[in-house]
């Protein structure tokens, strides 16, 4: 099977005020590391070789001059950029291309987790049809995608919900098959004004085509200035698996 990695690493940074005035949030230390080196080495980890990586204009050249071609990494990286911040859907549905024929593993630059990829690549043989989303516990799900679990099977998924109906987050780990990009060429902008990967998830739900698995150590995003400082305190603590 043909299984390719797509970093995110575009977005606006403004839940991180001054510390992403000059620079990219995904280029900030996490640990000893640039905060992108964390889903770029899980990629790598898992034996995925062939990785795009998507961000904006103004870093992207940081990025080329960080990672080069990835021969140093192990991997052949391709660059898109996202011209503007149009959401996580958008910025996927620039991997239309790279990804031809090809199922997709998707990080989000700023998800910091402990588990290796390894049950993904295991399932994308499994269920080559089918997505997959990866959840974890968390105490406060208002602030990501939710899912409802009933029987062991995701029942709905939700975006930010005042009201989350569990406290499973959907994490920013995603498996995708090649037809993913014709689900991104349907969706609408959502209230803040994104192509959202709910919305996709939400397709590949209402399709029955939904798997998904439960990470069983941390997770964090690094966005926020509470987030990125936790997610440096798990990182020294414990390394994550590649
Ligand atoms: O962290 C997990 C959460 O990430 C999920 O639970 C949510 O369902 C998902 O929508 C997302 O929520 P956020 O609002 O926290 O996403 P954020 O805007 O911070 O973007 C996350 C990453 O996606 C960011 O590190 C860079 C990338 N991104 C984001 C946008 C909006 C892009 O590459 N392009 C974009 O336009």
């Amino acid at each position: 099977m043909n299984l390719r990695g797509v970093i995110l690493a575009g977005g606006k940074g403004t839940r991180l005020g001054e510390l992403t005035k000059v620079t990219n949030k995904h280029l900030l230390p996490v640990g000893p590391l640039p905060m992108v080196y964390y889903p770029l080495k899980k990629l790598t980890g898992a034996g995925i070789r062939d990785i795009l990586l998507v961000s904006g204009t103004e870093h992207m050249g940081d990025f080329v001059e960080l990672f080069g071609s990835g021969r140093e990494y192990g991997c052949n990286l391709t660059y898109r950029v996202q011209d503007e911040a149009g959401g996580i859907a958008q910025a996927l549905g620039l991997a239309e291309l790279f990804c031809t024929n090809a199922s997709c593993i998707v990080i989000l630059g700023d998800n910091i987790f402990y588990d290796p990829l390894h049950s993904f690549i295991d399932e994308a043989h499994r269920f080559p049809h089918n997505a997959r989303v990866m959840l974890k516990e968390v105490h406060d799900p208002q602030r990501y995608g939710v899912a409802e679990l009933k029987d062991g099977k995701v029942i709905s998924l939700e975006e930010k919900p005042k009201q989350p109906r569990s406290n499973y987050a959907v994490a920013g780990i995603y498996l995708y098959p090649p037809d993913v990009f014709s689900i991104i060429k349907t969706l609408k902008p959502s209230g803040r004004g994104e192509l959202e990967i709910t919305d996709v998830n939400r397709a590949y739900l209402e399709r029955g085509q939904m798997n998904y698995g439960l990470l069983e150590n941390y997770w964090t995003d690094a966005g926020t200035l509470d987030s990125l400082g936790y997610a440096n305190q798990l990182v020294r603590e414990k390394p994550p698996q590649f």
